[in-house]
């Protein structure tokens, strides 16, 4: 399973690439806010910054709602960097702009994904990339694994190119369902991502051979 951190805070990318095992960034417009990245330049620019840390795949969003205004910015947003991969919205619209990427051998990652049947009109539009939103999904009291689970299963029964993405984790747990589940990618948070190191066994067991090593010495 790809591991992708979902984050636009660039020391929590950093680290994360550093530990060798990162594949990709995802971003949002709230996660872009949260680092106070505004105005059109300064979002580009951050996003090429993004690139120039992780050589794999970074996820960009589009604002516009509309097949034109999509068109537009995923343009713009490709032209930025290879590895830039256009953000859209499970919308009508969107599944517009993710046909028309695709025919431009764009990579695209539909986004806000909460139902199986979301998830197969976007594989048919041609993204390369769905992200159904697990978190989110369990907060309403609904299991966000199932519908994971579901999509696996059409995605497999059709043979479709697109990877399931898992998005919105929020903890370690998460993110081994997911791999159980057969998730192509999972994007989280860099405390999820190093919790999955944890273990107090570990930290008992290390703290032991040290000891005992002091002792030989
Ligand atoms: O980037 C999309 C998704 O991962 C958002 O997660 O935690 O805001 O539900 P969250």
């Amino acid at each position: 399973m790809k591991f992708f951190i979902d984050t636009a805070n660039l020391n929590d990318i950093k680290e994360a690439n550093e530990l060798g095992i990162l594949d990709g960034v995802t971003t949002n417009p709230s996660l872009m806010a949260k680092e106070g990245i505004t105005g059109e330049q300064n979002i580009l620019d951050h996003y090429v910054a993004i690139c120039n840390i992780v050589d794999g795949p970074v996820s960009a969003e589009v604002i516009s709602t509309n097949f034109e205004g999509m068109v537009r910015e995923g343009e713009r947003l490709a032209a930025l960097h290879k590895n830039i991969v256009v953000k859209i919205p499970m919308i009508p619209e969107g599944i517009k702009a993710i046909k028309y990427f695709s025919s431009k051998r764009i990579k695209t990652n539909c986004t806000l994904i909460f139902s199986a049947g979301q998830a197969l009109l976007a594989a048919k539009a041609g993204a390369t990339y769905i992200s159904p939103f697990l978190g989110r999904l369990d907060d309403v009291s609904t299991n966000g694994l199932d519908l994971i689970a579901q999509i696996r299963l059409i995605y497999n029964n059709y043979v479709f190119d697109t990877e399931i993405l898992a998005a919105s984790i929020r903890h370690p747990m998460h993110i081994i369902n997911c791999a159980e589940i057969g998730s192509d990618v999972m994007t989280g948070p860099l405390s999820a991502i190093k919790a999955l190191a944890n273990h107090p066994l570990t930290d008992l067991g290390l703290a032991q051979f040290l000891a005992d090593h002091a002792k030989g010495n």
